[in-house]
Formats: structure tokens, sequence, C-alpha cells
């Protein structure tokens, strides 16, 4: 036999941290929290069922609950409401849902099953009111009123009822609520019953005790004995130790009103559990977060600026925008003490220093750095932490990097903006917002304190290797530096006053025993590294000084003179050759320019003819936009060439880009495809020397493209002397350094038949 009925499937949850709500009992509440009675009036509205589900100790929610009417209302004045709820069914939750913002789920109802005998169930029924009966005996003072609970027929409702009643433990309780089984829920009601009369006896017998053995007749002195006596029945050591160290601790640690409550009122609660609680271990942790927690403890800032421009200068070379940024801050932060900084973004390929920049600025300003990657954050959680009720809960990452660092003003660094997860774990965005505005994160929240943290003394630096992925609400809260890639002058200058000293050192040799010569450095550079940061070049100083330490080690005492001769010995042969320019002109090979995350290098873009009928062949793995430049370029020119030697229409195309297998793509090579199909078709060379760069329109005009400052220094490392360059990218040439700039020719164009006269050789 099983007893059900149609109910609503979906119903608000209310989750109850005081007990457990058994079917046909009354629960009044007092409600003042906002939440929940956004929660009772959406109740009201629907079908007037809130589900009531405990809170375990543990802190998490139990997924069995009891559907409850709403029987009374009534609001008073400030927001206070009134609920009366009466118990209805029991349920289990299916799914979490929220809806309209109250948290919500889809229920399915759990029905009672009976025996068959009806016999047994009587006997069962009789044997709880007897035991009923009992507990009423021992327990004084109890309402006549209660006593007619005993007489209630329906052994259902006289199981709850009774349950309800009873001072067990919320996980006794919750597993008598959970029980399908009429017969099984009696016979743990039977056990419960049994260890409250136990109870209620041992009450007796120590109140007894007390009496006899107390020898003062104070009050207070009588509840310490109790407490006393209790304990040892209990088996038990003294009162929670923890409660008044903490609370002495509490007492000299510097805290915010807010905090400080927070914590007073976790401590009252921990002292009413018992220490092995796992209760009392969520407590206990919570009060010790607090009182780890840099709150007001900040470090003095450096505020010489020169001795702070020394510094940066110690640790890196050039990188002059970033510095200059970073002294300016200094220089505002020392006017005006209160003002906001604005956040700063460092964007730019890996190994640039963005990183080693950020401690860099921590150590000119005398603050402390803590580092937070923020790669493959998916959830808000992870920022923001989990509300404490949570098994194993902890305040979210920018929390702990502040107790890390010990001071609430550090350099913060969010490394990796770009890489942020977003996906259906959630969003991490809108907490890291909230952390980043200075309007509010003086009094950012986070879930598991759930008590305002003023961060706003804190230096948030953030970097990034592109801006295209940083959601752009976030990009608008930071100014952005960019660190571009570094020339091949740039990285020996970095190698040979930076690198090599930290590798030496970091190896224990000592500068007697190795020396890195120039023709070494920039060998490596050009011949073991291709990369815009300096992290693979310093990996090889490394490499080497390693090598060289095992045999200094072995016994040697040989000073080696690390020349281009003797890298091969350490690293190997070489690992990179760049593309040259050709050394002289020649037919259908146009130099175009090409921009990776490594830096610029030139392209040779190869047209052969082939006897057919006017077919275009690819090859070289191009994408799918360069396929289109090369449609657009061959269009261009049956349109626009009749005059040509060899006649379009008679002859496959065939174009091909290497080296072969390394992808390449984008627009950029346009004018350079149309150059070298040009070139084949008239039979005349191209300039060898003369690298070009811009995307093209059917109409014949130039578009500016993208990368030119790397395009430029791969193009003079390639030989190239004289580069065309879309009219609106000239004043991106501001970019390269001055030495560079000077060492070649720039000629703009606007449009093809431009171009192709400066490439193309006509006569001989
Ligand atoms: N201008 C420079 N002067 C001295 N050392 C430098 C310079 N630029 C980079 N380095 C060194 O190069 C190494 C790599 O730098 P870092 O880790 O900061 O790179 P990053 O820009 O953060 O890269 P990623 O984007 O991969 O995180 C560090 O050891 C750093 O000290
Ligand atoms: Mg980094």
């Amino acid at each position: 036999m099983t007893k059900g009925g149609d109910v609503p499937e979906i119903i608000p949850i209310h989750l109850f941290s005081q007990g457990i709500l058994m079917p046909y009992t009354v629960l009044p509440l007092t409600v003042t929290d906002p939440d929940m009675i956004e929660m009772i009036d959406h109740a009201v509205s629907g079908d007037k069922i809130i589900g009531v589900v405990a809170e375990s100790p543990a802190g998490t929610r139990y997924s069995v609950g009891t559907a409850a009417g709403i029987m009374k209302l009534y609001r008073f004045p400030g927001d206070v409401v009134r609920v009366t709820l009466k118990g209805l069914y029991r349920f289990r939750i299916i799914e979490d849902l929220e809806i309209d913002n109250v948290t919500s789920a889809r229920v399915e109802r759990l029905t009672t099953t009976y025996p068959d005998d009806t016999d047994e169930l009587e006997a069962w029924r009789r044997s709880i009111e007897l035991q009923l009966r009992k507990i009423m005996e021992l327990t004084p003072g109890i309402p006549d009123e209660l006593q007619l609970i005993t007489l209630l027929r329906d052994p259902e409702r006289l199981g709850y009822v009774a349950a309800s009643g009873l001072e067990s433990s919320v996980i006794r309780k919750q597993t008598f609520l959970e029980e399908d089984s009429i017969i099984l829920r009696f016979r743990l009601l039977r056990s419960m019953m049994n260890y409250e009369i136990q109870r209620l006896k041992l009450r007796e017998h120590i109140e007894g005790q007390v009496r006899m053995e107390m020898e003062q007749d104070q009050k207070e002195y009588y509840l310490k004995e109790k407490m006393k006596v209790i304990q040892k029945e209990l088996g038990g050591g003294s009162v929670n130790p923890d409660v008044a160290e903490l609370s002495d601790k509490l007492d000299v640690k510097e805290l915010p009103e807010t905090a400080a409550t927070a914590a007073r009122e976790e401590l009252k609660r921990l002292s009413k559990l018992h220490p092995g609680s796992p209760e009392a271990g969520v407590a206990r942790s919570y009060i010790e977060w607090i009182l780890q927690l840099p709150w007001m403890d900040r470090s003095k800032d450096r505020l010489d600026i020169t001795e702070a421009g020394r510094i940066l200068d110690q640790d890196h070379y050039d990188l002059k925008d970033v510095k200059e940024r970073v002294l300016e801050f200094l220089a505002v932060r020392k006017l005006n003490p209160k003002g906001k900084a604005p956040i700063i973004c460092f964007v730019g390929p890996p190994g640039v220093g963005k990183t080693s920049m950020g401690r860099s600025i921590a150590r000119a300003l005398g603050r402390k750095f803590v580092r937070l990657s923020l790669g493959g954050v998916h959830d808000e959680a992870e920022i923001r932490g989990h509300r404490k009720t949570y098994i194993g809960a902890m305040p979210g990452r920018i929390l702990q990097g502040l107790k890390e660092a010990g001071t609430s003003n550090p350099v913060f660094m969010l490394d990796e903006v770009d890489k942020i997860g977003r996906d259906f774990r959630g969003d991490p965005t809108s907490a890291l917002l909230e952390v980043l505005d200075p309007e509010q994160n003086f009094s950012f929240r986070d879930n598991y304190l759930n008590t305002p943290f003023d961060l706003s003394f804190v230096k948030f630096i953030t970097t990034a290797n592109t801006l295209d992925t940083i959601p752009g609400p976030l990009r608008d809260r930071m100014e952005i530096i960019r660190i571009p890639g570094y020339t091949e002058d740039d990285k020996y200058q970095i190698a040979k006053r930076y690198l090599v000293k930290r590798q030496v050192t970091r190896t224990g040799l000592s500068g007697k025993l190795i020396r890195f010569k120039e023709s070494g450095l920039r060998c490596i550079v050009k011949r073991y590294t291709r990369e815009a940061g300096v992290r693979e070049l310093e990996r090889c100083i490394g490499a080497i000084c390693r090598k060289h330490a095992v045999e200094v080690a072995g016994g040697s005492r040989t000073m080696v003179t690390v020349t281009e001769s003797v890298v091969p010995d350490f690293l190997g042969s070489w690992k990179f050759t760049r593309e040259t320019s050709l050394s002289e002109p020649s037919v259908g090979v146009a130099t175009g320019l090409a921009w990776t995350s490594v830096g610029g290098e030139i392209l040779m873009i190869e047209t052969l003819l082939l006897p057919g009928n006017g077919k275009l062949i690819l090859t070289g793995q191009l994408g799918d936009v360069m396929k289109e430049s090369a449609q657009a370029a061959l269009s261009w020119i049956r349109a626009n060439r009749r005059d040509l030697k060899n006649d379009p229409a008679e002859f496959d195309i065939h174009i091909h880009v290497p080296a072969g297998a390394t992808p390449k793509d984008g627009p950029s090579a346009g004018v350079a495809i149309t150059a070298s199909i040009l070139s084949a078709l008239s039979e005349r060379p191209i300039q060898n020397l003369t690298a070009v760069t811009g995307e093209i329109t059917l109409r014949g005009a130039v578009l500016p493209v993208g990368g030119v400052k790397e395009k430029v220094l791969g193009a003079l490392a390639a030989g190239i002397q004289k580069i065309l360059l879309p009219v609106e990218n000239i004043r991106d040439l501001e970019d390269v350094p001055e030495a560079q700039r000077n060492a070649m020719e720039f000629v703009p164009i606007s449009e093809i038949g431009q171009a192709i006269d400066h490439l193309i050789i006509w006569s001989d």
C-alpha cells in the first residue's frame, strides 16, 4: 500500500540549519533575510509550498526534505515576516534549479510503504506509544496538551510527531525522515527513543550526584560542576580549549569592525559545539582564516623614485615604456596617496618579461608580490570561494593570495587574463570585474568569509598574450601596455647583461670557469631559438652552463669560452636557419613578409606555369584567407593585364609557399602573390632584395596589414634592403627602433600597379 497524490514538481527550497521539519508538525519562523522573504513571496504567489531541507552537521545540504504549506503569514514593519509552516509530505530533490532568483528544485514526492500484516503495524504503534509515555514521565514540566500525542491513531503521523519532539541528532532524524518503510522507520524511532530515555535517566542521575557533591550554594559553581560531570560521563576532556585560545588571538588581531563581529559570532557558535564535531572544525577554520588574513597589515611603500628606477633597471633591459609607467605611478602615489591607480595590463608574446616585470615592480615599490595564474580558471568560486557550509570550503584565490602575501597591499599579478575559461561551469569574469574595479573592490565579498574585505590597497597587474580573448568589460578596466617582441640585438643585450649572469650563478660556476663571447650569444639567438621573448635563449645558456658544470664537478678546472664555433658542441647542430633573401632576381619568386607569435620573417612566394586551362593550384599549407587572396590576385591580373606574354587561360598556375609544412594564413601576402603570378606570366624577374606586404582588393587597392614592426625586423635579419608598405602602415614604423629603421628603405604603396612597378624588372 502506498500513498501519493498530485503535488507540484518544482518548489522553492529553504535550507534549514536548526533541525528537521517532519510532516504533520508545525514550524513557526520569523524571517528577516530578504532572500528568504523573496522566496516566501514567490511561494505565496504560487502553490504556497516551500521545501524545507536540513543542513548536515558537515555543512552540506541533504537531498530529502519536507514540503511545507504556508499556514499563516504576518508582515511586520521593517521587512520582518512571520510565517507558520506545516510539514505536508516528504520529497527528494532531483535537480537544483534557480527560478526568478529563488533557489528551487525539481522534486519527487516520496511515499511510505506499509506491511501487509496490519497486526504487526499495530504492535509497533503500541510499543512506540509506551516509550513515549516513559519519556514524558522523565521530562518534568511537559505541557498537558503534548500528552495527547500518544493518542494519535494514524501510525505514520504518530511516528513523525514523536520523532520531531526528540532531542536526537540531525543525522538520526534525517535518516528517519528518509526511510520509506514505516516498519523500518519505527525501528529507528525506537532506538532514538531508547537513547532519549537513557539520556533523561542519566540527567536525573547527574543532577542527584551534583546536588550531593555541592558544597556551596552558588549558581555559577553549580553550573560548572554540572558541566564537568557531563563531560566526565561523556568520556570527554574539558571545555573546548580552542575557544579560549582563539579568543585571545582575536583580542590582539587588528580587524575591521565587520570582520571582528563575524569572528566573534562564529566563536560563540564554536563554544557551544562539541570539540570533535565536524561543525566545530568548520567554525574553527573560519576563525583561523580571519586571523590569518592581512586585514590591516600594510607594508610601507618605497617612494624614492630614483631608487625605484635603479631597481627596475637592475632587473630588466630596456622596456622603457613599462618602467616609465611604473615610476609615474610612484610619483602620483607620492603626491596623492589616496588616488586610485589604474590597473595595468601587460600584453605581449611569451617570454618577454611580463611576469618577471611584475616581480620587479613589487621590489621597486617595496611591496610583497603574489601571482595568480588565471589560465584554466573556470569557476567563479575559484576567485570568490565557496560558502563555508560546503565541505572543505575555503576562501577564493584572491584572498588565498593575500594570506600568502601577508600584507593587504601587495603587487598582485593576475597572469594570463586572456586564458580565463568561460563555459558551463560558470564565468569567473564577473568576480574579476569586481576585484579590479576601484569603485567596488574596497568591499570585496568572498563567499567563504561572507564579510567584506578591502582590496583597494592592492596593486593589481594583469598580463596577457593577446587582447582578443579578454572579455570586453574587463579590458575596459585596464590600461594596456604592450611589450612587443625583442630584436636580435635586444636579445643579445639581455643575454649579455642579465641571463648569462643569472645562469652562471645558478649553476654554481663563476666567471673564471665560463665566459660567453658575443659571437656565441648571437649564434644562440639566431640558430637555436625562434621566439619573441628570451625564455628559450635563457634555457640554452643554462644548458651550456650545466654541461660545463658537470665537467667541472668531474675534476676539470678548464675555463671555457663560448664562441660561435663551440656552441654546437653544447647544443648540437643548428635548430633554425632563416629563410634568407635570394642572391639574384628570379622569375616567379616574390618576397612576402609573415608575422607569427615568435616574430617576423620573410616568405618566398613561388609561381610556376604548367600547360593547362587556367586552374589555380595552391600548396604549402595555405589557409582559406590566403587562398582567397591568390584568387583575387589572379582575377585582378586577368582583368587588368591583357598584354602579357603568356595568356593565363592557357596555363595552370601553381603557387607554392615554402616551408611546405608550416601552416600560413592571412590576407597580407596579396600584393606579393600578385607580383609572383605576374612575373611568371610576363617572364620578367622580381627584385630579390625588395619585400612587400599588403592586402589587395579586386579593384587593385592595397590595404594595411598588422605586425609591421616584427615584419620589418624579420626582413632586415633576412638581408632585405627595401620594403613596400601600405600607406596606412607607414606610421607603424615609429615602433621600429631607429637603428633598424635607418638601415632600410621604405616605400608607401596604395595600389597594386605601383607595387608591381617597384618589384618587377621590366627591362634588362
Ligand atoms: N628585458 C628583459 N631584461 C632581462 N630579462 C628579461 C627581459 N625580458 C625577459 N627577461 C627574462 O626572461 C624570462 C621570461 O620572462 P617572463 O617569465 O616574465 O615572461 P612572460 O612575458 O611572463 O611570458 P608568458 O607570457 O609566457 O608568461 C625571465 O627570466 C625574465 O627575467
Ligand atoms: Mg608570464
